[in-house]
């Protein structure tokens, strides 16, 4: 599950941050694989879920920065994103590290990011391209 350029956007900076996404997923990935101590996979999850509101904010001002006008529906889905993050270190947590619910989350995190730039980040760039 690594990026691929069929993910690219366009735009650099979010390329950027897109693909240092996808590598920090795969470390959590091999971690829960490898059967890994647990608190060294809860700290690359918080990691995964501090480096996601960092991105989204950054993501979220460049759109502000030229005006896209699907700005809010990205912030939407960046902000239910970020709650299905909190739901599963929560569920992490309480499950007192299980294989299975890293695994799980790992698939379900990975999925909804490669969507997510699929169908809605690339149009940030085509906005970007055609108007300015
Ligand atoms: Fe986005």
């Amino acid at each position: 599950m690594p990026w691929t350029p069929n993910l690219s956007v366009g735009v650099k900076m979010i390329d950027d941050q897109h693909k240092m996404w996808f590598e920090k997923a795969e470390k959590l990935f091999d971690a829960g694989k490898n059967h890994q101590a647990k608190e060294y996979i809860g700290e690359l999850l918080a990691f995964l879920d501090d480096y996601t509101k960092k991105h989204f904010a950054d993501e979220e001002r460049y759109m502000l920065s030229i005006h896209y006008p699907e700005y809010e529906a990205q912030k939407k889905a960046h902000t239910a994103f970020i709650a299905e993050l909190a739901k599963l270190r929560n569920d992490f947590d309480t499950s007192g590290g299980s294989l299975l619910v890293i695994l799980d989350a790992n698939q379900m995190v990975v999925d909804w990011l490669t969507k997510h730039i699929s169908n809605m980040d690339k149009k940030i760039g085509e906005f970007a391209r055609t108007n300015h």
